[in-house]
């Protein structure tokens, strides 16, 4: 019997050694000291034995249990120990390794170009303004002296959202928006998004422009030129040659287009200037005294001017950009150069 039983402790602790997990530990703990485990079954045994030797043997088998147990507990701490330092090992971080960069992205050239137009003006103490894109007929076109059924409200291709209300086609109601809200002095700058259903190489359905409005008493067309030609030696460059010409808009009286020399071939002619040396930029003019009826302003003590431009045509001649829709696609490739 003692023997047996120091065979099965020799057993078990061979079998210790081996076990590296808990789920294995657990399998010995069953197999020896489980209802069914080995060291039951000699229990089991004792009750054959004779009355002198069943208290030796049994004091025997509880030695021997409590052995075990030991053995067992002190096999799973190294085991806990163990599976904690590969799990540490696994996790393991190289704080040393350089990290991953994650790409950085760049601004789109419609926005380096409104920020950079924008604070040339706000260096001349204009605020910038904005209104709704979804706009109503009375301030894209009424209040701006477009009566109905006038024939300059064809040529902005109106994108319709319900009888009086439409898809802005110019940041122009910034300017009705603006004068209705406050007396002057004016002067803000509105850049934005604006809507016509036209679509080719140099259209787009949707575009940007930035709207510009001063007044106050005693503008004059002086100021005009001052402000806009110091905008554009700002924007182009001090050399480049600027010239207005005559134009129509509802909206202004006297009105103008401004030109400046061709920054491709610098006004010798070419391509992009359609050989004149010239490229249109600007729409431009001084407040029509009809608009100023229709937002409250005193035409005989107010004049002032206004003036509106593409971002998209700006952004092209600035980058050098030969097709517009390459705005619009958003090719990283396009994109990351600027
Ligand atoms: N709103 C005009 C257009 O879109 C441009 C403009 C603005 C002209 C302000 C004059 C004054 O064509």
């Amino acid at each position: 019997m003692k023997e047996k039983l120091e065979g099965l402790l020799r057993e078990a602790s061979a079998e210790l050694e081996k076990a590296a997990t808990e789920e294995g530990l657990q399998e010995i703990r069953v197999k020896y000291l489980g209802k069914k485990g080995e060291l039951t079954s000699v229990m089991k045994g004792l009750g054959s034995l004779s009355p002198e030797e069943r208290p030796v043997v049994g004091a025997l088998v509880n030695t021997v249990k409590a052995q075990l147990e030991e053995a067992i507990d002190a096999r799973a701490a190294v085991v806990r120990e163990q599976v904690k330092a590969q799990r540490l090992a696994a996790e393991k971080i190289d704080v040393t390794l350089p990290g991953r960069r994650r790409p950085t992205g760049s601004k789109h050239p419609i926005t380096l170009v409104t920020e950079e137009i924008c604070s040339i003006f706000a260096a001349l103490g204009f605020a910038v303004a904005e209104g709704p894109e979804v706009e109503h007929d009375f301030y894209n076109f009424e209040a701006l002296n477009f009566p109905k059924d006038h024939p300059a409200r064809d040529m902005q291709d109106t994108f319709f959202v319900g009888d009086q209300v439409l898809l802005r086609t110019h940041t122009s109601p910034v300017q009705i928006r603006t004068m209705l809200k406050q007396q002057p002095p004016v002067r803000i700058i509105a850049p934005g998004t604006v809507y016509r259903c036209d679509s080719d190489a140099t259209h787009s359905p949707m575009f940007h422009q930035i709207e510009g409005l001063m007044v106050d008493k005693g503008i004059t067309f002086g100021d005009l030129k001052g402000i806009l030609t110091l905008f554009i030696n700002q924007l182009f460059g001090k050399d480049i040659g600027v010239r207005l010409r005559p134009s129509f808009f509802p909206f202004t009286e006297p009105s103008a287009e401004v030109d400046i020399a061709c920054v491709i071939c610098r006004g010798k002619g070419c391509r992009v200037c359609k050989e004149t040396g010239w490229l249109e930029i600007l729409g431009a003019g001084m407040v029509d005294p009809a608009v100023y009826g229709h937002v409250g302003y005193d035409a005989e003590l107010y004049t002032g001017f206004a003036f509106g431009m593409g971002i998209e045509r700006i952004a092209m001649l600035k980058y050098g950009i030969a097709d517009m829709r390459l705005l619009f696609e958003n090719d990283l490739r396009f994109l990351k150069q600027f």
